[in-house]
């Protein structure tokens, strides 16, 4: 038994698959659109939402830093997930690279575990789309009931529809989704360059003085929801600012970088994975962090750190700041700006999901027609309206927060696994071609596993039982459906025709 859970797909397996005309996807993409498409999926609620936050109740002016330092362990884990991506360039991302080195059961984990990425991540942001669309329709003068809109809405219509929207686009295709998402992706860029261009003149070096607030015990955070891992396993009292609070910040806007490994998931519709790949990972990763850093020096600087957390301001902070200086046009520019800008993010982390369920159909560990592709579109149509459907129950009925951390704790533990497995797939296969080598092998996988669990324990201790009990859920399918169902489970000779 354990080694039908450790058997291993090889690799010359995966790519081949890429090759049946049935299963297969397009393969079009370059450095330049993979690079676009990592910052359209990078740019989202973590820009547009979470800088505000993170500078009201974690850190303070040194919100920065909390981007730096999360940008810090995506780098380290990006310079992993870019030599799986090269050497496996396959539709699965993660879920693809465990499979040929890990085995199996380890493939299952992430690939269940980076559902949470992907869709829990889509509904986030489709739940923040309707607070901006909410907001925007509050500006010409509709109001929307509470009941349909906004976070505190028992069924979300506007998040939705957009998901609704967004399935549509991805259904038809690479091709026109990346024309789309190229669109949004320069309208979000436009308006962020004005945020920090026009924002600079609002800026009063006194607001960013001290720079780091004096730490300060929390409010009674008690609630599983509120409480730090890590305090609880220290006994501290939840506390905020200081230097702590830079590293409660980080694994919260962590949720803002989330997305460059979407770049690795669509290794197998790019035209020269090997080259392409890496490029587009930290071309975007490094534009991002860029324009994360600045922008939330501006607005710290814009307005005093604590009004950010008001209720005026906690929904769309950037617009907040703004307005706060008097320049009310620009919040509403802003608004639709971050409404593009949440679309394509919503787009790109659905195209995520679709592409590991279809990588996971064609193995034969989720039904294989799933994954069959859309004779015309040639788009994997079935999985992407399952994908739809969920991530918008999810956004229709579950609060933002609990999505969020869903979100953040799925990835970091993803970025774990995908850093330990740099190592074992070297000792394992040495002579695999690895047109992109991570450097300080094993160093910079070490670090990297350290950076993402020290995230991990900042989250609360709620957010860490749903990861137990969703891998548990995981493990449950993976036993009564998975292992039996499994390409590899069949005899040598048929395991190399697709699944049906
Ligand atoms: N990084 C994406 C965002 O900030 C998920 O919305």
């Amino acid at each position: 038994m354990s080694s039908s859970l450790t058997r291993k797909k090889s690799v010359a397996a995966s790519i081949a698959d890429t090759e049946d005309p049935e299963h297969g996807l397009k393969k079009e993409m370059g450095a330049t659109q993979l690079t676009i498409f990592g910052v359209g999926v990078i740019v989202g609620t973590g820009i547009f939402v979470l800088t505000g936050v993170a500078a009201a109740e974690k850190a303070g002016p040194a919100a920065p830093l909390s981007f730096i330092v999360a940008a810090i362990a995506c780098g380290l884990a990006a310079l992993c997930y870019a030599e799986f991506a090269s050497a496996v360039p396959v539709a699965g991302s993660a879920y693809t690279f465990s499979y040929t080195s890990l085995g199996e059961i380890f493939a299952w984990i992430i690939g269940w575990d980076l559902i949470l990425e992907f869709a829990f991540g889509a509904a986030t942001v489709a739940k923040g789309w309707s607070g901006y669309f909410d907001r925007l329709m509050d500006d010409v003068g509709i109001n929307l009931p509470s009941s349909i809109a906004g976070q505190e809405a028992a069924f979300n219509v506007p998040a939705v529809i957009i998901v609704g929207i967004v399935a549509s686009i991805l259904i038809v295709g690479i091709r026109e989704s990346s024309r789309v998402n190229m669109a949004v992706v320069a309208i979000k860029l436009t308006v962020i360059l004005l945020v920090i261009g026009l924002g600079l003149f609002y800026v009063k070096s006194g607001n960013w003085t001290p720079f780091i607030p004096d730490s300060q015990p929390g409010t009674a955070a008690t609630g599983l929801d509120e409480k730090p891992l890590i305090q609880e396993i220290l006994g501290q009292p939840t506390s905020a600012f200081g230097v702590p609070g830079i590293f409660f910040g980080a694994s919260l806007v962590f949720f803002a970088f989330i997305g460059f490994d979407i770049v690795a998931t669509a290794a197998e519709e790019t035209k020269n994975p090997q080259r392409d790949l890496p490029i587009g990972i930290f071309a975007s990763l490094i534009i991002c962090t860029i324009l994360y850093v600045l922008v939330s020096l501006v607005v710290t600087g814009m307005v005093p750190y604590k009004e950010l957390g008001s209720a005026e301001a906690v929904g769309a902070p950037l617009a907040y700041a703004f307005s706060a200086n008097g320049v009310g046009w620009a919040s509403t520019v802003i608004s639709i700006g971050a409404l593009a800008g949440l679309t394509s993010t919503v787009l790109i982390l659905m195209y995520g999901q679709s592409r590991v369920f279809f990588a996971m159909g064609r193995d034969g560990l989720l039904p294989p027609w799933l994954s069959k592709v859309h004779p015309t579109y040639k788009t994997p149509y079935r999985i992407t309206i399952i994908t739809a459907v969920a991530v918008a129950l999810l956004a229709a009925f579950l609060p933002l927060k609990v999505l969020g951390e869903a979100t953040n704790i799925g990835t970091l533990f993803a970025f774990v696994l995908v850093a330990i497995a740099v190592p074992v797939l070297r000792r394992s296969q040495p002579d695999l071609p690895r047109p992109f080598r991570t450097p300080l092998v094993p160093l910079v996988p070490i670090l990297a596993v350290l950076a993402c669990l020290w995230l991990m324990l900042n989250l609360p201790v709620g957010t860490w039982l749903r990861l137990i009990v969703w891998m548990a859920i995981g493990f449950v399918v993976y036993f009564t459906y998975a292992r039996k169902h499994s390409r590899l489970a069949r005899p040598e000779a048929e395991q190399h025709e697709p699944a049906r």
